[in-house]
């Protein structure tokens, strides 16, 4: 532990792009998505690996990033490629890169090998900007030990279900997912809902995985109502059509911010008068109230609405 602080970032949507492909690279950079990840796990062909961390780091040097925080999506520890994706991408644009995010991790032990790697590299670089970390809870080992994952370095700032790898690690049968499945409910609330409260209890976000069909709103929309639900902080894109949806379900509307605004001022009102509930509308009011509406304004700060 160094004493990272973490900032506090926008995570409504994060987008991933190919990092073999300079032409979406740009796309990515220009998308207006919280978050971008630039890949070079899965969306990247193993004989292109090599070559993605060069445009990579181009792109992290040269393009204008706007307010997106810029990430970069790494292989995990038990491939050749990880200490050299950390190394090279690190040396090359260290000073433009937010957060790391770590693939397949099943232990801290795991993590700890990128938060080590990056206390290295921003020493001997004399890196003043701290460089976050951002996992993937997407094998069966990561989600029994997942509290353990997330309270293991200070560094980290959000924990990321991804159902894909997930369902092949635990051999979940493909027919049991999605709308009319085998499976009678949803067969990964428990784990949306675990690796939520294990983001929340250390303070760090969680955030929803991918869907591939990336021309179906409606499931899209109906996957990150259900995420924003359990808490949330959002949900990826893997093509830029996602991205207005996600922001759409993350974003507390105009109305939902004005209630809430009423209500803690309701809540200040009585306070004042020495009462601890009252009352708006017909709805008993009190400091859970204020707790629960805390949430949405703080999302709004964090929105700039
Ligand atoms: N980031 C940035 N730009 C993207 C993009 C992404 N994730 N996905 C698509 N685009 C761009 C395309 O290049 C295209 O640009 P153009 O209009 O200038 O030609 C435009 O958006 C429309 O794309 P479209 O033609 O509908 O799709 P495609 O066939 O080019 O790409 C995929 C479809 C699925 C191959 C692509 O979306 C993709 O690679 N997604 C990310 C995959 C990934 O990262 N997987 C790992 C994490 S789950
Ligand atoms: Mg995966």
């Amino acid at each position: 532990m160094n004493g990272y602080r973490r900032p506090a970032r926008l995570r409504r949507v994060q987008l991933s792009v190919p990092g073999s492909s300079e032409k979406m690279l740009a796309k990515a950079a220009a998308s207006g998505a919280d978050h971008v990840f630039c890949d070079l796990e899965d969306a990247v062909a193993p004989n292109a690996k090599v070559g993605a961390r060069d445009l990579i780091a181009q792109a992290l040097n040269g393009l204008d990033w706007g307010k997106t925080t810029r990430c970069v999506r790494v292989n995990d520890v038990t491939t050749q490629w990880c200490h050299d994706d950390i190394i090279s991408l690190v040396e090359k644009a260290g000073r433009n890169i937010d957060t790391i995010m770590l693939t397949k991790p099943r232990t801290a032990a795991d993590v700890m090998f990128l938060h080590h790697m990056i206390h290295q590299l921003e020493q001997k670089l004399s890196l003043e900007r701290p460089i976050g970390i951002e996992v993937l809870i997407e094998e069966v080992q990561a989600l029994q030990n997942v509290e353990e994952i997330a309270s293991c370095s200070d560094r980290l700032e959000c924990l990321i279900f991804g159902m894909g790898d997930y369902s092949a690690s635990q051999g979940i049968d493909t027919r049991a997912i999605g709308e009319g499945g085998t499976y009678p409910g949803d067969i990964f609330h428990y784990a949306r809902f675990r690796v939520t409260m294990a983001a929340r209890a250390v303070g760090i976000d969680a955030v929803d995985g991918p869907l591939g069909n990336f021309k179906n709103r409606e499931s899209y929309v109906s996957q990150a109502i259900q995420a924003r639900s359990l808490g949330m902080a959002g949900k990826w894109a893997i093509h830029p059509s996602q991205i207005p949806w996600a922001l759409e379900v993350f974003t507390p509307s105009a109305e939902t911010i004005a209630r809430a605004r009423k209500l803690e001022a309701a809540y200040r009102d009585a306070e004042a008068m020495g009462l601890g509930a009252a009352q708006v509308d017909g709805m008993m009011i009190d400091a859970v109230t204020v707790r629960m509406v805390r949430n949405t304004l703080e999302k709004a700060d964090l929105a700039g609405i």
